[in-house]
């Protein structure tokens, strides 16, 4: 079951923004996300706006990518009437769902309306989505000839037991192909795993480590599991049926992910993420993490410009309808005020490897920070040099250390 929105304030069925977006809006890259709600099944664990065929009521997946392209020109025209500067997308990135649900070619006509819309740079990182089973070597072939440029596999775990307690349906076997198929193609290679799942050990988990180093992606997300409220998974573990994960082991799986990684030649580069150097990071996501503007196109996307941020409807039907009629599928937005705004860039980069600017933090964060250098939280030298970045220790414990940043 997908989880709810925030509330915030009405969205205007023009979708327009106040002119305090114009604001700096040349220095902060523009990338645009599309938001495919399609899986096959549903995994247990997943609580993603998402919807597979028996669950998709009032709209049909073959009609999508023309709602997302809808969606998209309105986008054009609405950053357009703001008085925004024309700014080419630094990074597309289609998500989901399992984007590659859809065909090829309904994604590679989605990225052709973002390059109409707004022009893609030179180098602009094109990223989609994939479960290992929902692609093959002529699908990521031509991907790469639409533009596509990176592909992030779902692999999260090479151990039989655990994919079936989280409910995946791929063959492990297969991970190795697709991830040779997508280099073969010319595209540059993240796969996903997730550690602490019921009954997995630290034997497991170096498993699964092992074997997605072996096949030397240049980027490896790692996340810890989260049972969601409302999932399959939560309802086992209520049950009694499964074990919830253990705090001290996935503390221990985040320790050896971070020491194997390293080891092989992967940087951190921000607190579930690695990569084989600067040039592998994922733009996209840095931009999240770094305050850009971008525009999420999709059912239950998210948006930021300038300080205001909105969040389209959740349901691919109430969506198709907004769209088809020509109003913001906008559920609701907010405008952030400077303070908040202020509060949330500690809180993002707090969780990267170039940390927080110490001018970002007020005068009583300051003195704290001695504190959580002392406590090995906060890496010394460069606090000294002006960033609070964290350790090992203090990405371990990232959301106490980021409660001390913005208290
Ligand atoms: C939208 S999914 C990725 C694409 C594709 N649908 C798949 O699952 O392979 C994004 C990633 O979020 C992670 N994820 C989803 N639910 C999670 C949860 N409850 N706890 C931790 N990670 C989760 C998974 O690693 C997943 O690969
Ligand atoms: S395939 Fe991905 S998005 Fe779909 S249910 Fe599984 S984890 Fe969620």
């Amino acid at each position: 079951m997908p989880s709810a929105l925030p509330i915030g304030d009405p969205a205007p069925e023009d979708g327009s923004l106040p002119p305090s977006v114009r604001d700096g809006a040349l220095e902060r890259r523009f990338g645009v996300y599309l938001h495919v709600p399609f899986c096959r099944v549903r995994c247990g664990y997943c609580d993603f706006n998402t919807y597979t065929a028996e669950e998709l009521r009032g709209t049909r997946r073959e009609d999508f990518a023309g709602h997302a392209i809808a969606e998209t020109r309105f986008a054009c025209g609405v950053l357009e009437r703001a008085g925004l500067p024309a700014r080419p997308a630094s990074t597309v990135f289609f998500g989901g769902g399992t984007p590659t649900l859809l065909p090829v070619d309904d994604l590679a006509r989605m990225l052709a309306a973002v390059r109409d819309a707004f022009g893609l740079a030179a180098d602009a990182e094109v990223t989609t989505e994939a479960n290992p089973d929902s692609i093959d070597l002529a699908g990521l072939e031509r991907l790469r000839e639409a533009g596509f440029t990176r592909v992030s596999f779902g692999m999260q775990s090479a151990v039989p037991h655990v994919l079936s307690v989280l409910e995946r349906t791929h063959d492990p076997g297969r991970v190795p192909l697709v991830v040779e198929w997508a280099r073969r193609a010319g595209l540059a290679v993240s796969v996903d795993l997730i550690y602490g799942a019921p009954g997995e050990s630290l034997g497991d988990w170096r498993a699964s480590l092992e074997q997605a180093i072996a096949l030397e992606p240049d980027h490896v997300s790692a996340y810890a599991l989260i049972v969601e409220e409302g999932t399959r998974l939560a309802a086992r573990i209520r049950r009694g049926e499964l074990a919830a994960p253990d705090d001290d082991l996935q503390a221990d799986m985040y320790e050896l992910a971070d020491e194997r990684l390293g080891a092989a030649g992967y940087e951190w580069y921000e607190v579930s993420n690695w990569s084989r150097g600067p040039a592998h990071r994922a733009r996209h996501n840095l931009a999240y993490w770094t305050g850009e503007d971008w525009w999420g196109v999709g059912p239950g996307a998210h948006s930021h410009v300038g300080g205001v941020r909105w969040w389209n409807v959740k349901h691919p039907a109430a969506y198709a309808q907004r769209v088809a009629a020509g109003v913001s599928p906008a559920a609701a937005r907010e405008a952030l005020d400077t303070e908040t705004r202020r509060r949330e860039h500690v809180l993002l980069r707090s969780r990267i490897a170039e940390g927080v600017p110490v001018g970002l933090l007020d005068e009583d964060r300051r003195t704290a920070v001695a504190g959580l250098i002392a406590d090995g939280l906060v890496d010394g030298p460069a606090a000294i040099a002006g960033s609070v970045v964290l350790t090992r220790r203090g990405r371990l414990l990232a959301d106490a250390v980021v409660r001390a940043l913005i208290a």
